[in-house]
């Protein structure tokens, strides 16, 4: 048992030992980066559930929850409803932040959402990103 063990490390080290090197020529042979390859390719995966992860504490801070629920209407509409309703992308996260920015009705109905011009744009598209993620 053991012994398989250290075959297999043996074996992911051979195969990490050989790949680095080989990246690494190719990276230095076009450009002088110095990154090595393994953090640029990590970089975008880990950034994206960082910034939802942010939203969700910024939201948790704000006074959103007296209005909203993840998965029920309460006040203004569930965060899966509204997710459901616009797709996660730039030009949504930006009118969204807008709108909460600058509060307004009509889209839910005649309930308004209350303005929250404290808030940055930033925060508020934090906020939109982590929201749009959720789905049902
Ligand atoms: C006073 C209650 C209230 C608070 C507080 C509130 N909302 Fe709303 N929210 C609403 C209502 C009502 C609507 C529906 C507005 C409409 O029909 O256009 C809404 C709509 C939304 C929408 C969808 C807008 C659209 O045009 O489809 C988002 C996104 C949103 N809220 C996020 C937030 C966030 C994030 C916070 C905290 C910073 C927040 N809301 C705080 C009541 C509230």
């Amino acid at each position: 048992m053991k012994k398989t063990l250290l075959a297999l490390g043996c074996l992911v080290l051979a195969m990490a030992s050989c790949s680095s090197p080989e990246e690494r020529s190719s990276t230095t042979s076009t450009t002088t980066t110095t990154e090595s390859p393994a953090t640029t390719t990590e970089t975008p995966a880990a950034e994206a559930p960082a910034v939802k992860g942010e939203g969700e504490k910024l939201i948790a801070k704000s006074d959103c929850i007296g209005c909203h629920n993840k998965v029920q209407k309460v006040i203004g509409p569930a965060y899966v409803d509204i997710a459901a309703k616009y797709p996660l992308n730039d030009e949504n996260v930006n009118h969204l932040a807008d709108k909460i920015i600058a509060g307004g009705k009509g889209v839910w109905g005649e309930v308004p959402m209350t303005p929250h011009s404290a808030l940055s744009k930033d925060d508020a598209k934090k906020m939109v990103s982590y929201i749009l993620s959720l789905k049902k």
